[in-house]
């Protein structure tokens, strides 16, 4: 039996409205799942929730068997640190630095290396001396990818990750996702808007009225 890396019940969050009520969500080691639905439809915000940044007005997130939101702040640093990959839209990167510095970075703060294999399968390994300032958009995007895996999170919450990408860079970074998650028998939730990319995922979930519906996409689209 594969274990439970992330485990949500009966979350209900509400900003100046409510946005969604009993949420239930599961996440299996080796498993990846999407998550769709319109623009406003609250989907980062669920990202968040899931992922220790926000903490739901109803219900509970079990991250790895531990009350994400009754634990001490030390424990929740250390989780962040060690098992939480993070791809948001708003990649902080540091723009004075090279590319390899800003992976030392996080290699060092988790006591990693830096794999060469994922630079050359994301192909960034021959931006690694320029500062993140020169990069394309779609290159700083992949080498705050590389900066997550290096990691070697257990769980990798990916918010529009191909969205500033072409179709073919896209698939790259969903492969090399794809891939990690089966390597270090990880979990990933992507959210996207993208239909063709959410249904490379195991499963797929669709955020609309407020609910959470599991869907079936075909690969006809
Ligand atoms: N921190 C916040 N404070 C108040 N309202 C927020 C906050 N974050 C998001 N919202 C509102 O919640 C709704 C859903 O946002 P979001 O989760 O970003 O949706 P999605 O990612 O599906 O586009 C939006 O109406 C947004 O304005
Ligand atoms: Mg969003």
């Amino acid at each position: 039996m594969s274990k439970t890396l992330l485990k949500a019940t009966n979350i209900a969050h509400t900003f100046d409205y409510p946005l969604f009520s009993d949420i239930n969500f599961d996440l299996k080691e080796n498993e990846s799942i999407s998550i769709v639905g319109r623009s406003g439809s609250g989907k980062s915000t669920l990202l968040h929730i899931f992922s220790s940044f926000i903490k739901p007005n109803e219900g509970k997130v079990e991250f790895l068997e531990k009350d994400l939101y009754h634990l001490k702040e030390s424990e929740v640093e250390d989780i962040r640190c060690n098992e939480l990959g993070i791809i948001f839209q708003a990649h902080y990167l540091f723009k004075g630095m090279k590319a390899i510095e800003n992976l030392e970075i996080a290699t060092l703060l988790s006591s990693q290396i830096i794999d060469n294999e994922l630079l050359e399968r994301l192909e960034i390994k021959e931006t690694m001396e320029q500062k993140i300032g020169e990069l394309s958009g779609g290159q700083q995007q992949r080498v705050s990818i590389a900066r997550v895996l290096s990691k070697k999170p257990k769980i990798i919450f990916a918010d529009e990750p191909t969205g500033n990408l072409d179709k073919e860079t896209a698939n790259l970074v969903m492969n090399v996702l794809l891939e990690y998650i089966k390597e270090n028998n990880a979990g990933l939730v992507l959210v996207t808007h993208d239909e063709s990319m959410a249904k490379l995922c195991n499963k797929s979930y669709r955020l609309e009225n407020r609910k959470l519906e599991k869907i079936k996409l075909s690969s006809a689209i």
